[in-house]
């Protein structure tokens, strides 16, 4: 039997994990010292097998889960899987000037130390997995986006960049109708100002669905959405597997014409409409 470990952070996924049978939940305890410092802890359990859920959404999280690895092995467990369905740091993915580090490559390293294997949902590079040393498998969500759609009149589903197109085609398929086309993106990554450049494609009436992996500051999503409404979009619809919604991401969003914007649970935010948990449970079902 396999018992689950809930980060403090992914509580909702870890809880739809178990529904679906994929272990029974333990209960860790989260406390914190009066220097900052924090200690995770497991209750001793006797399955062999662990498998902890932690998205890594800041450094406390990242410290956090790897206590659970530790605290795991502590409690009785001789095999650990490690699910991280939002991979902090991941895109910091390559040393974009000298003397940088290549982040996701550091905490890659540091968590394969804990573990047997990893599962990540969509990082934002698929060769972030390289960066582990111990297998590590990709889960795709993209295609449960399309779930809250409903009718939709028309629609057409945007990437706001190039590495987003297979995203906004795997939702175009899971919908099950509609065109696909994207933007092309430049980011300023001193001012972190982004500018999109829309392609010919006919928008004015029609529903438009953005699909991007990431909804961060906002700024890429807003201004995909901006120029959609500029054009005489219908609705604008957002979707995104993580969504981040770092500051006043959310403000962005509302101020550009959003219709809905939708997320899942890697993230749990009051827009994680979409539970991740059937695609990593068919993923863990063939460890
Ligand atoms: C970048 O290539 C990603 O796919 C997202 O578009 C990006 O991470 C979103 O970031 P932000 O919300 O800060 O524009």
């Amino acid at each position: 039997m396999t018992t689950l470990v809930p980060s403090s952070t992914t509580q909702s996924l870890a809880a739809s994990l178990a529904a679906a049978g994929v272990g029974s939940l333990t209960t860790p305890t989260y406390d914190r010292f009066a220097d900052g410092e924090t200690l995770a802890a497991v209750p001793e359990f006797d399955d062999d097998h662990a498998i902890i859920v932690a998205s890594t959404v800041d450094n406390d999280a990242h410290i956090e889960l790897l206590q659970l690895q530790d605290a795991v092995r502590e409690a009785g467990a001789s095999d650990v899987t490690t699910v991280i369905p939002y991979l902090g740091y991941g895109r910091q993915d390559t040393a974009f000037k000298a003397g940088q580090p290549i982040s996701a490559r550091a905490v890659a390293r540091a968590i394969s130390t804990g573990t047997d294997r990893v599962v990540l949902v969509d990082p934002h590079e698929p060769s972030v997995a390289d960066f582990f040393d111990v297998p590590t498998r990709i889960v795709s969500a993209a295609g449960l986006l399309a779930e809250p759609l409903g009718d939709l009149d028309d629609p057409l589903f945007v990437a706001p960049d190039a590495g987003a197109i297979e995203l906004a085609e795997t939702t175009r398929d899971a919908y099950g109708s509609g065109e696909t086309d994207y933007f092309e993106k430049e980011r300023d990554y001193d001012t972190g100002e982004v500018e999109l450049t829309p392609s010919d494609a006919a928008v004015a009436g029609r529903d438009i669905v953005v699909v991007d992996d990431i909804i961060a500051t906002g700024g890429t999503m807003s201004g995909a959405i901006a120029v959609l409404n500029d054009r005489g979009a219908g609705r604008v619809f957002a979707v995104c597997v993580h969504p981040v919604l770092a500051g006043a991401a959310r403000t962005k969003l509302a101020a550009a014409g959003v219709e809905r914007l939708i997320g899942t649970d890697t993230i749990e935010r009051p827009i994680s409409d979409v539970s991740v948990a059937p695609a990593v449970a068919d993923a863990l079902d063939t460890k």
